[in-house]
């Protein structure tokens, strides 16, 4: 028997719009959308009224306290992940939360800027934080859906298909999420973001890095294979004095106390490695790529520049309006324009899959106790750097 599904969106930006597209997506489905928060009114009913939604608020809690709802969507900025996933599961809902699950933002033993703050306290703060929201998922019999979209991208899906059907050992995992940077004011600061571009942009590949693994040990019959070490280096690349006495920057350059360079090395229990790489200096348009190198075969996935579609054009004018691709700086020469790009990214079947899992109670793909092991890998790598050491993950 499957239930009725009434969703509280918490947030009405970026996130939220696609997040919005994949539940329109879904007619076959008993679910709806039946109010929407935002920081402010006027956002929040500018969205209800976008689509439809019955009921706008600029409070969280009170929308969180709405008896017809039964699944909160947390689609706010980091830090809010975890005070309002924490509500939503002792009000007895089921959580959607995007990523990451949670961070470090500041507290007591914070140095100024907080992104300063000893990397081994903010690794026992963050997991602290992840453990305690899927504990209370658990005590209060709710579902912690843990938004990684990757997980449902279809050259991920298709590749774990292929690595399953050809029996062999995934020995190394490469992958990475790099672009020009981010334009957000709140991405720049470690009290807002809770990290850089570690935490920002390799959550994606990491998190997929977990589950291919996970599902390796599965596949076997045995065990899931988990990641037991991790060793990291990060940096601040837009510091470096040749570049800041260029004249012209088409790089973001205006970092407070968070990396935007980072790269990750994870062993896992079997001892194979993935080799994970963020950036936000790399002009060009979005590089989302994930490669398989198994024991007898390769594998290579490319959700970002798909060589199905491929344009040229003699200068900035001929295209018009139209929208090329995430962070390409400029619609001249040749370029890659994106179709379908919520769908390649995996968000329609992420929605799909959380939806489904309430209604038909059953497990989500993406589960928060894979969400509380990206923060495990991203803060141990945080903390590897800074020390100059392997951490192994407690
Ligand atoms: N999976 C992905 O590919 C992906 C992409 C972008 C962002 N994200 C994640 O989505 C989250 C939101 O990012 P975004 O880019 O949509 O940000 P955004 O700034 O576009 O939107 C944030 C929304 O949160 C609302 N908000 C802020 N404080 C609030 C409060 N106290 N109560 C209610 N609403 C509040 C704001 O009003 C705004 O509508 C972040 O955690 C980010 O990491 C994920």
């Amino acid at each position: 028997m499957s239930k009725p599904v009434r969703v509280g969106m918490i947030g009405a930006g970026f996130i939220a719009e696609i997040h919005m597209d994949a539940y329109l997506r879904l007619s076959d489905l008993d679910v709806e959308v039946v109010a929407v928060a935002a920081s402010r009114m006027e956002s929040a009913q500018r969205f209800a009224a976008r689509y439809q939604i019955p009921h706008a608020y600029d409070d969280a809690y009170a929308l969180i306290a709405r008896e017809d709802i039964n699944l909160v969507d947390l689609c706010v900025p980091n830090v809010l992940h975890e005070p309002l996933g924490l509500a939503a599961a002792r009000a007895g809902k089921h959580i959607i939360c995007e990523k990451p699950l949670t961070g470090y933002f500041g507290g007591e033993e914070a140095t100024k800027p907080v992104g300063k703050t000893p990397k081994r306290l903010m690794y026992a703060r963050a997991v602290a934080g992840a453990r305690e929201m899927v504990r209370a998922a658990k005590e209060n019999d709710v579902k912690l859906m843990y938004a990684e979209n990757w997980l449902y991208s279809p050259p991920i899906v298709r590749a774990a298909e292929l690595a399953k059907a050809s029996g062999g050992t995934i020995l190394e995992i490469r992958a990475q999420e790099c672009h020009n940077g981010s334009h957000a004011s709140y991405a720049k600061s470690w009290a807002l973001a809770g990290g850089g571009a570690l935490l920002r942009l390799a959550s994606h590949p990491i998190c997929a890095a977990l589950w291919l693994k996970r599902e390796e040990g599965r596949w076997r019959g045995g065990e899931p294979i988990e990641p037991v070490a991790v060793m990291a280096e990060v940096g601040d690349l837009s510091k470096v004095p040749s570049f800041l006495a260029e004249e012209e920057h088409f790089i973001v350059d205006d970092w407070q106390d968070v990396e935007n360079w980072g790269s990750v090395i994870i062993t896992f229990s079997d001892g194979t490695r993935a080799v994970i790489l963020a950036s936000d200096i790399v002009l060009g348009g979005i590089e989302d790529e994930l490669h398989l190198i198994m024991s007898n075969c390769r594998i290579d996935c490319d959700m970002s520049h798909s060589g199905m579609l491929r344009a040229f054009a003699p200068n900035e004018r001929v295209f018009a309006e139209e929208y090329i691709m995430e962070k390409v700086s400029t619609k001249a020469g040749w370029s890659y324009p994106s179709f379908d790009e919520k769908y390649l990214l995996g968000y329609p079947a992420e929605i799909r899959d959380f939806v489904e899992s309430v209604s038909f109670d059953r497990e989500p793909r993406s589960t928060g106790e894979l969400g509380l092991q990206v923060v495990q890998v991203i803060y141990g790598a945080y903390q590897s750097a800074e020390e100059g050491r392997r951490i192994a993950l407690r």
